[in-house]
């Protein structure tokens, strides 16, 4: 491309992004948000528990104490399937994953797991976590205080070759914080042979915890997704299955923070976490469980049912996003981008580093992104490369029209550097 060749581009980068600003959008892909029409699924679950059904099939009456601090048996039964456990696995929490998240973490740290001497924060305590990855995660093990180590994340997982070398000599990497399914925000799955590597990991620290915050476990876009690998039936082949805890919610099966927090485990680590849950609490929200065995026990073909529901509503905005990017970006070297079979989310990587440029031309022209370096510990990317992208939200025509900003932004961002170098 001659100089002059250039500058045209530039120029006509510079007008495409003027005409987005003049037409004062208000666009959002920022987090990822299921969709109205994906929460009109679950509104039966609104007026699925009233005065004519409140004792269980078990003869709890929901509105007293007593019920276990496990959860109701028919919710453990019918949501065991979701992280692919027994019911005799599961705990049955309250609204969020991260709210049994941050319960473990912390109890980790002033208690310790099922094998531990005692609570970790005598040892200057270390995560190691994937990037890029979920902020929230970064945010809370940061805030308790742990160190994290970041590894990278690739199409089959966590960099096992970088996870084996932080584990093998120092017994203050006490665990892995990640998501082994359709992982935010790239989408990646860990394959069955890192799943083996992870949890039968040989590890300075005998109480090396494996936390897999399987929160997309179910959210497949194909109708015949590929088989997860299960790292708690790992562990058990192998006697190393304590080291395993699983989350999970239905915050993407039902309502956003306003359904149920789910933990697998071995038998054993149950007994050892509802002795730790006991001391916090004389059990969850029964009413909340109740209404959710209710609705989805009814729901055509149960959970997979409702999820092929979902499915149909996200797949065509997933489809919109990697439409454009091919279109837009396809032959130009400007960026590489995921293409996911489920999740919420399509991690992108500028071949420059101008993510936060592209992030603030987006702005400008009237789209939020997620911020840059959200998906890095501390919020910052070293190589301001990685752009998150949250299509589920908007409407399809919205995320059409979102993503020819972002492809032009991204082209702009990368004339601007052009022109800067020249
Ligand atoms: C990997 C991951 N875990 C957990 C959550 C939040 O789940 P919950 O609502 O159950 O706390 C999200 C939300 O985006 C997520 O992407």
């Amino acid at each position: 491309m001659t100089d002059a060749d250039s500058m045209t581009d530039y120029d006509a980068l510079l007008q495409q992004h003027q005409a987005f600003k003049a037409q004062n959008l208000n666009l959002n892909m920022e987090r990822g948000q299921p969709a109205d029409a994906n929460f009109d699924l679950s509104l039966p679950i609104l007026s699925a528990v009233h005065e004519g059904n409140y004792i269980t099939d078990n003869g709890i009456d929901i509105r007293n104490y007593p019920g276990g601090v496990l959860g109701l048996a028919e919710a453990r039964e019918l949501f065991c399937e979701q992280l692919n456990v027994g019911a005799d696995e599961l705990i049955m929490g309250n609204n969020s994953s991260l709210e049994l998240m941050s319960r473990f973490l912390t109890w980790a740290l002033l208690r310790g797991v099922k094998n531990s001497d005692g609570g970790w924060y005598n040892d200057s305590p270390k995560l190691i976590v994937a990037v890029p990855g979920y902020d929230r995660h970064f945010l809370l093990a940061r805030e308790l205080g742990f160190e994290l180590l970041t590894v990278d994340m690739t199409i089959n997982g966590p960099d096992m070759d970088a996870v084996e070398k932080l584990v093998a000599n120092d017994a203050s990497v006490k665990g892995i914080y990640f998501v082994p399914t359709y992982s935010n925000p790239t989408g990646d799955t860990i394959s069955q042979k890192y799943a083996e590597r992870l949890v039968n990991i040989k590890a300075a620290a005998a109480d090396f915890t494996i936390f897999a915050d399987d929160a997309y476990s179910v959210h497949h876009l194909d109708d015949s997704p590929p088989t997860a690998p299960n790292l708690l039936q790992i562990g058990k082949d192998s006697g190393n299955q304590d080291r395993v805890i699983l989350f999970g919610s239905t915050s993407k099966v039902t309502f956003a923070s306003g359904g149920l927090g789910l933990a697998g485990m071995s038998v054993d680590n149950i007994k050892y976490w509802s002795k730790a849950l006991s001391a916090q609490t004389i059990g969850p929200n029964k009413a909340e469980q109740w209404r959710h065995v209710l609705f989805l026990r009814d729901y055509p073909n149960g959970l997979r049912g409702l999820m092929q529901e979902h499915a149909k509503i996200l797949k065509p905005k997933f489809d919109k996003v990697q439409e454009i990017l091919n279109r837009e970006l396809g032959n130009l070297n400007l960026a590489t981008w995921t293409d996911p079979r489920g999740g919420y989310f399509v991690s992108l990587d500028t071949a420059q580093p101008i993510a936060s440029r592209v992030v603030e031309l987006a702005k400008e022209a009237g789209l939020a992104l997620t911020p840059t370096g959200a998906t890095f510990p501390d919020g910052v990317d070293p190589s301001d490369r990685n752009i998150r992208l949250a299509p589920t939200r908007p409407p399809v025509e919205e995320v059409e029209t979102a993503m020819e900003i972002v492809a032009c932004c991204i082209k702009l961002a990368a004339a601007e550097m052009t022109q800067a170098k020249g």
